[in-house]
């Protein structure tokens, strides 16, 4: 066994990959979602991090070129600046490790068309995009697996919606090690506060492809209260129902006045929640079924606690975008050394499955 092997199978059981894909910002959802359980992660120092920018899953859905090569950095950017230290982890694109690929191939002769077809995030990006429904797209939960697996991860820091794509990733292991005797670990989820994080619009999540929907980080304040301003509520007043899920998790309803429930308010409120904390939410709540809310101070002083958590990112961010050559060090040293450890992972599974 040489060094890199030691270190490889020593590692292995704490090992965490994550990735952002290249389409654009970063927004509030990939931050709290995402990027915070990253920056967690990556305080232990028994934990080794691996943060990629996810460009080849960028290509699966419709793309320009040109905005590929400049969104990839964008992330870059936004990983620094929120703190992703490459001391700490190692920052990488996943095209610069070309096992990646490689391994999703391997691991695609285990999974049955019927299976990926199935996944509801397959369906939901068949409807957005009903002219490209691809193979890659078909293969993006495979690909995703293979980010993972190439390092052995075995703890993910991402958003709820990714919970069906882990789902796979763990299927892919077992099987992996059912039929080959390798020894993959089953990934689980690392979950944050902010696990699923709503859209300013009330209905749904917050998501880059749905306008109105989200903040990004680098906002100004007057952009962020303007985002805010259109967010939807109600007459200020009503009652709040809160009942325990079979998750044994607290549900919480808001029903004004005309006995209608208010999705918007629940949205803002949990905003207040995840950025001037919980007390400041019961203080509303209180409100609501008192003497009411008024929308324009909440929405005032949310923007406020918004900016301050972000203004630092921006600063940090400025800085990063006058140094090029020290962003382009780091993506070169990260994704060297990841590349030893996805390349022995990568021998492994050749030689276990005959192809080595
Ligand atoms: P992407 O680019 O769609 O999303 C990036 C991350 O942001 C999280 N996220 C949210 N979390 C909470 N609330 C929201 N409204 C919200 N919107 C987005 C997502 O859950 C995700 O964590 N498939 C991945 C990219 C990827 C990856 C990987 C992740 C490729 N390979 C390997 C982990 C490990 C994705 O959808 O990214």
């Amino acid at each position: 066994m040489n060094n890199t092997q030691t270190e490889n199978s020593k590692q292995s059981k704490n090992r965490v990959l994550s990735g952002i894909r290249a389409t654009g910002r970063l927004h509030l959802g990939n931050y709290l979602g995402a990027v915070k359980g990253m920056l967690e992660l990556q305080k232990d120092p028994n934990i080794q991090t691996l943060y990629m920018v996810a460009d080849i899953h960028t290509i699966t859905t419709p793309y320009k070129v040109e905005e590929l090569r400049d969104n990839r950095r964008q992330v870059v950017l936004d990983y620094l600046a929120a703190g992703l230290d490459p001391e700490k982890s190692v920052i990488f694109l996943q095209s610069m490790v070309p096992q990646h690929t490689e391994l999703s191939f391997y691991f695609s002769s285990v999974m049955s068309i019927a299976r990926m077809q199935h996944l509801p995030t397959f369906k939901d990006k068949v409807k957005q995009y009903p002219d490209y429904a691809t193979m890659a797209l078909l293969n993006y939960p495979i690909l995703m697996s293979a980010d993972i697996l190439v390092y052995k991860a075995g703890l993910v820091p991402v958003g709820i919606d990714q919970e069906p794509h882990l789902e796979v990733s763990r299927e892919i292991a077992r099987k992996m090690n059912e039929l080959y005797g390798l020894d993959f670990p089953e990934p689980q989820r690392f979950a944050t506060k902010g696990e699923y994080v709503p859209s300013l619009k009330g209905e749904g999540k917050m998501s880059k492809s749905v306008e109105g929907s989200f903040i990004n980080l680098t906002d100004d304040l007057g952009t962020i209260t303007k985002r805010l301003s259109s967010a939807p509520t109600d007459s200020g007043k009503g009652t709040v129902t809160r009942v325990q899920n079979e998750k044994g998790k607290t549900v919480t309803t808001y029903t004004d006045q005309a006995g209608s429930e208010s999705i918007g308010v629940k949205s803002l409120l949990e905003f207040v929640e995840l950025f001037q904390g919980t007390a400041k939410r019961a203080e509303y709540e209180t409100l609501y079924e008192s003497t009411g809310i008024r929308y324009g101070d909440l929405k005032k002083e949310l923007a406020a606690a918004i900016f301050a958590e972000l203004k630092p990112i921006q600063e940090k961010r400025a800085q990063l975008e006058a140094d090029p050559a020290y962003v382009d060090s780091v993506i070169e040293a990260g994704a060297a050394r990841a590349r030893v450890i996805a390349q022995e992972t990568v021998e492994q599974v050749r030689t276990a499955m005959g192809l080595g």
